[in-house]
């Protein structure tokens, strides 16, 4: 490892990491996933990649981080000098951090508009329609979103340069739990209203004969994003991962709680959208209209409506400080910028992005590429396609590539663990996972 600081604790990595994994992908993009592919059905795939394909990748991406003490690209190169090309890994995972940013900006505006509606009060004594149409309205406005965007991106820049990072996360281990604490409570307040069953029915009950090829791809590519895979992140946050620390029990951890929390975000949202008659594939709208519909029938909905939308706000942050951190490390590092400026830089680029992916929402956009908004488009490329290739190159850079003592020495903290599930993890990173991704991708591309 270079000379670099380490996370100060065991606790410090795990809710480092967990803070990158859990953001508006749990709670915002799981249930538009969920309800797009047919909820049980969707759930029971996506819980299987999780274990046997997330879990074991985050390991290899903190193996490759820590090994090497490097940002993804200067990672690649440290450990297979003598073929460069394994680094593009890296740069597939910078310019995947940009589209990335463009996208999750956008949403994280979202989230800061409901903040600032919730502060004054306004979701108060509005019908369910109403609610509705003001979010389809702000969809069609250019200067309120690109203002809370802004304010998003500056926030994230912000924190990077003053290099604070390690304080956020020390809230948010205060914070999150409370996260999960009112997602317990609406999800108890969700399961009561009329209609719920439906919701829960169709989010939990798995129907096997819907699983298809989109099902599958679709799975995949929430898991990897969801868990922050296949771009770099984890390999950069890995090589701030002290020597002694036991890799597998954090990456458990931080798939646990991810998990749990989008499983929580499922349970409060889906039988809520079927009792306010949201259809399941509504999409940005199950979220962002849902909860305001819910949190207005609950006593002290003010309050939790607040706590919710500024929590979800600093969950986003910690994700989107994970992603920038992508760039920012590889500027520093490999281009010798200051950290200072190759934040600026890397903001300005996201920010130019947002506004671009943002307008392309406008009911008659002409921002479209293969008939997709650039909005999706982006969002599409990068779970799909670049993140899991991008995780499909690394399992084979471990499995393939790098010497298996090399991985076992790195796995045990130089023998100094005993792990019990090694030949397992070694076998799945080898030929399970690469075997199951590339089945995956194929029968996507086919089609
Ligand atoms: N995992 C984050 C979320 O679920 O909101 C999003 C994310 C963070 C994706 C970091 C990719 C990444 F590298």
């Amino acid at each position: 490892m270079s000379n670099k600081e380490s996370f100060g604790s065991k606790f410090g990595i795990i809710a480092a990491a967990a803070g990158s994994a859990i953001g508006l992908g749990n709670i915002y993009r799981f249930p538009c996933e969920a309800g797009a592919n047919g909820g049980g059905a969707f759930f029971i795939v996506y819980l299987a990649i999780v274990l046997l394909m997330g879990l074991p990748l985050m390991v290899s991406e903190f193996i490759i981080g820590r090994r090497s003490g490097k940002n993804p690209v200067g990672a690649f190169k440290t450990l297979a000098p003598d073929r460069k090309s394994w680094s593009g890994i890296g740069y597939m995972g910078v310019v995947c951090a940009f589209l990335i940013l463009a996208f999750y900006c956008t949403v994280a505006g979202w989230t800061i508009d409901a903040v600032g509606k919730s502060i004054i009060n306004y979701y108060h004594g509005l019908d369910n329609a109403t609610i509705q149409r003001d979010f389809n309205s702000l969809m069609n406005e250019s200067w309120q979103p690109i203002l809370s965007e802004g304010i998003f991106i500056f926030l994230t820049a912000f924190i990077i340069i003053k290099g604070v990072t390690k304080g956020i996360e020390k809230y948010s281990k205060i914070l999150m739990p409370i996260l999960l604490g009112i997602l317990i409570i609406l999800g108890v307040k969700s399961l009561t209203l009329p209609g719920a069953a439906d919701g829960v029915e169709f989010f939990l009950k798995p129907d096997f004969s819907k699983i298809t090829g989109k099902v599958l791809i679709n799975a995949l590519g929430q898991a990897f994003f969801s868990l922050s895979l296949g771009m770099g992140c984890l390999i950069t946050y890995g090589s701030y991962i002290a020597k002694k620390d036991n890799l597998t029990s954090t990456a458990f951890a931080v798939c646990i709680s991810d998990t749990l929390i989008a499983v929580l975000a499922g349970i409060v949202i889906f039988p809520a959208a079927f009792s306010f008659g949201i259809r399941p594939e509504a999409g940005n709208e199950l979220a962002f209209v849902t909860l305001p519909i819910l949190f207005n029938q609950m006593t002290g909905g003010y309050f939790f409506c607040l706590f919710f939308f500024l929590l979800l706000t600093i969950a986003a942050l910690t994700s989107s400080i994970s992603v920038l951190e992508v760039p920012v490390l590889f500027l520093t590092e490999e281009l010798k910028i200051s950290r200072k400026k190759a934040t600026i830089y890397s903001a300005i680029g996201a920010f130019v992005l947002c506004v671009i992916a943002s307008e392309s929402l406008h009911d008659d956009t002409p921002l479209k590429i293969f008939g997709l908004r650039i909005f999706d488009a982006f969002d599409e490329l990068t779970s799909t396609f670049l993140m899991t290739i991008g995780g499909l190159l690394t399992v084979l850079f471990l499995g393939w590539k790098m010497k298996k003592a090399d991985f076992m020495d790195e796995y045990t903290n130089g023998g100094t663990v005993s792990m019990g599930l090694r030949k397992i993890m070694y076998f799945i990173i080898k030929f399970l996972a690469p075997i199951a991704i590339t089945v995956i991708l194929i029968t996507q591309f086919i089609k």
